[in-house]
């Protein structure tokens, strides 16, 4: 297992749509040095996920996962998710507001429209189906992990750019009244 280097916001790279990963590879457990890689990755960086693109490999897979995550504290937790070929489907149409940060853009975090709740499927790294409702902040993580694979970046969907801010400033001025805000929107988790 390799610590990679994360791509940072600026590299043409991270605006590459990703390929579906081929099941029959899968199978034959071709992708198992980028998932390893992408764990450790994640976790050397204390990322609550991390897609493909961002170290320059462009398959649609993203590895999530939350546990006393010092970056984001107050996030539920995510057991370690290897997600290969996730699709997301909206459930309802409503949103909220996320303060969202990322490995590829260091020092930032902004406010983004995120749906509340999701239906998310996708492929283990041995090829099996999963299938998960999800809400909230959860929701948000896989939403911005995703839009990795499409070569989006979240300071894309930043609509009010007076809320960019950095992350000794976030929790300074900001972090108190979002954590609050998001728990009322975790009631079912
Ligand atoms: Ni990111």
């Amino acid at each position: 297992m390799t610590v990679r280097d994360i791509l940072l916001l600026g590299d043409p790279e991270l605006r590459r749509v990703a390929a579906p990963a081929d099941p029959d590879a899968l199978a034959r457990g071709e992708y198992q040095e980028l998932v390893d890689d992408l764990v450790h990755t994640m976790r050397h960086a204390n990322g609550a996920g991390l897609a493909a693109t961002q170290i320059g490999v462009h398959v649609r897979i993203v590895a999530l996962e939350v546990d006393d995550n010092p970056r984001y504290p107050y996030k539920p937790k995510i057991p370690l998710t290897i997600a290969v070929n996730p699709v997301l489907e909206p459930i309802g149409d409503e949103t909220f507001a996320n303060y969202e940060g990322c490995l590829s853009v260091p020092g930032l975090r902004g406010m983004v429209a995120r749906r509340r709740h999701l239906r998310v499927r996708w492929l283990d790294p041995h090829g099996q189906s999963h299938e998960q409702v999800v809400h909230g902040l959860t929701a948000g993580t896989w939403q911005h992990e995703c839009d990795h694979l499409d070569g989006k970046l979240f300071v894309d969907r930043v609509t009010d750019t007076s809320t960019f801010t950095t992350w000794d400033n976030f929790k300074r001025h900001h972090e108190a009244a979002f954590v609050e805000r998001v728990k009322a929107l975790h009631p079912e988790e």
